[in-house]
């Protein structure tokens, strides 16, 4: 692949003849951009600063559509997210580590249970096969490859289809929540703020990947399907015992905060050369405030696999709490603010979530 930040420098005739030669170039370089037409394809460079392509470097029938281009209006220059995201420094996102939670009661037994049901078919439907490929790759490293390497396509189809279902959690406890603290005239303590800014949060993950592929027609039939599914099944569930379903959310974000790990370790191992190549689109620039030269796909990986372990924490801690009584301890000012909390950013961190007595 080229790269095509000099061309898009170059002055307009060049430009066009810069174009010709990258798409005929990319024709023959990438034979495999859309052979899964019906799930995904994925862009393979952004080279307008603002993610408007001025030409395309994909061959014409695989040029990525623009699911929601900026509306240019009389007054409106732009519109901020209404969740500011918090600052995250490199030291902090690179010291974002896998773990796991032991599940401890029944309830947690359920939901990690749960959440590897739903690990199993998502593996299966997206063609993930980790464990087979490292078992494989222990007696003949080439056959692994060739049988179970992950492409760019794969972790693309897996990361829109687990972040339009991520989104999903949030958004029902906090309206759940919401509509308890009216009905039953009472306080929420603080809690649906946060949970509605992870299910913004996870959107936001979601319109970031929007930017870099187009799903097709099966895709957005599976995530049609599944959000029917998943809500009502989410709804249920969070009326009946939410401490389970916050348990529940926090053993899914430790998954996503393997799955992307993986992907990172992949771009450093070679095993992903299109990413290598990819910047982060200009809405992920603008929302997690991505200093300049560090707007790639690797950079925006660690942002995203930060929140995923903030959203770990946060619902392992949310699992941790009385839900009817106790403050939310990322919504709290603390009497001794020295000692290390729960906090929005990554200042103090605790993976498998804060104890009741620690924090309240
Ligand atoms: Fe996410
Ligand atoms: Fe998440």
């Amino acid at each position: 692949m080229i790269p095509t930040s000099a061309a898009t420098r170059a002055p307009a005739a060049s430009k066009r003849a810069s174009a010709q030669i990258l798409k005929s170039l990319n024709a023959l370089t990438n034979p495999s951009i859309g052979l899964r037409p019906s799930f995904i394809l994925i862009q393979q460079l952004q080279p307008h600063p603002v993610g408007r392509r001025t030409f395309s470097t994909s061959p014409t029938k695989t040029a990525i559509k623009e699911f929601f281009p900026q509306k240019e209006t009389e007054s409106i220059r732009k519109t901020e997210p209404a969740w500011p995201h918090p600052a995250y420094t490199y030291d902090q996102m690179n010291a974002v580590t896998v773990a796991h939670r032991e599940a401890r009661t029944t309830s947690d037994k359920f939901a990690l249970r749960a959440v590897k049901v739903l690990r199993w078919g998502l593996d299966l439907a997206t063609g993930y096969k980790h464990e087979k490929a490292t078992a494989l790759n222990v007696h003949d490293p080439a056959a692994a490859n060739k049988k179970y390497a992950m492409t760019e396509e794969k972790y693309m189809i897996r990361n829109v289809f687990l972040e339009s279902v991520a989104g999903v959690p949030g958004m029902v406890a906090g309206m759940l929540r919401h509509l308890h603290s009216m009905r039953r005239m009472k306080r929420d303590n603080g809690w649906i703020e946060t949970l509605l800014e992870e299910s913004y949060n996870e959107r936001m993950h979601l319109l970031t990947f929007m930017k870099m592929s187009e799903p097709g027609l099966f895709m957005r039939t599976m995530v049609l399907g599944a959000q029917g599914v998943w809500f009502n099944a989410l709804f249920f569930a969070y009326l009946i015992s939410p401490r389970t379903v916050h348990r529940f959310v926090g053993y899914l974000e430790e998954e996503a905060v393997i799955t992307y790990t993986r992907q990172i370790k992949d771009i450093d191992a070679g095993r992903l050369p299109k990413w290598e190549e990819l910047e982060a689109p200009q809405i992920a620039i603008d929302y997690w405030k991505m200093p300049e030269g560090n707007r790639s796909m690797r950079d925006l990986l660690l942002y995203i696999r930060a929140d995923e372990s903030k959203h770990r924490e946060v619902n392992h801690t949310f699992g941790n709490l009385d839900q009817k009584e106790d403050p939310n301890p990322y919504n709290s000012e603390y009497k001794d603010p020295k000692k290390p909390h729960p906090t929005k950013d990554l200042t103090h961190t605790n993976e498998i979530g804060w104890d009741r007595k620690d924090v309240i």
